[in-house]
């Protein structure tokens, strides 16, 4: 087992999601115009169902299999976000997956959350490699992965499956070895 401390930047830190953030988390995640581009947030989002996810983030975090965090503002501690590494369980690989609320778009936050998290996947959790999806369409989140060091891979067919449907992603990955987030 690592252990867990939050994982400080300039501005965010990266913490447990708690219980209380349940209600931000349903609201701000629910907002279609993060849902439909992510894989498994529903829209709209049911009651009870933040509450039962942030449960499950530390049970996994408890095993080293993820960790599912709160990206929260230091200078005035409110939740923003949330972004996760969860491990693949056939090779020492793992999956980041992000997401900003609204109101807190464009100011960069998801790039400083994404280098720290690589920065704690590589160096604490001495993950061998990176990876990350985005629909081919999300034109931000494909350049908040190239400004936090994961480079473009190729294109790939994904299954949505909680849309019923398949779309196309742009895959992004890193080495240990060979990541450098751009300054
Ligand atoms: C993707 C997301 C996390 C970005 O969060 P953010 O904090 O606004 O991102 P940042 O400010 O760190 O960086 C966004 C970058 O994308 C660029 N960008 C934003 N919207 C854009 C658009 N429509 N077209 C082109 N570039 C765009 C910004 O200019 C910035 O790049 P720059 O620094 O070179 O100017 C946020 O939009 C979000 O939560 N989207 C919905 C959920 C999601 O897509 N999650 C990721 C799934 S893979």
């Amino acid at each position: 087992l690592i252990g867990f401390e939050p994982l400080l930047t300039p501005r965010l830190i990266l913490r447990r999601l708690e219980p209380e953030d349940a209600a931000l988390v349903q609201v701000y995640a629910g907002d279609r115009r993060v849902a439909h581009f992510t894989a498994r947030i529903p829209h709209p989002y049911p009651d009870g169902a933040a509450a039962q996810w942030i449960g499950e983030t530390h049970a996994q975090m408890e095993r080293d299999a993820g960790w599912q965090l709160a990206i929260a503002r230091r200078a005035d501690e409110a939740l923003i976000g949330a972004i996760g590494l969860e491990r693949e369980e056939a090779r020492n690989a793992a999956e980041l997956g992000y997401w900003i609320a609204v109101p807190a778009w464009g100011r960069g936050y998801a790039t400083e959350a994404a280098r720290r998290l690589i920065r704690f996947g590589f160096e604490q959790a001495r993950i061998d490699e990176i990876h990350a999806h985005a629909l081919a369409e999300n034109t931000a989140s494909r350049r908040v992965l190239e400004k936090a060091g994961l480079a473009f891979q190729g294109f790939a067919t994904v299954t949505l499956e909680l849309r019923h449907t398949n779309a196309r992603a742009a895959c992004h990955a890193a080495t240990r070895g060979t990541w450098k987030p751009d300054a």
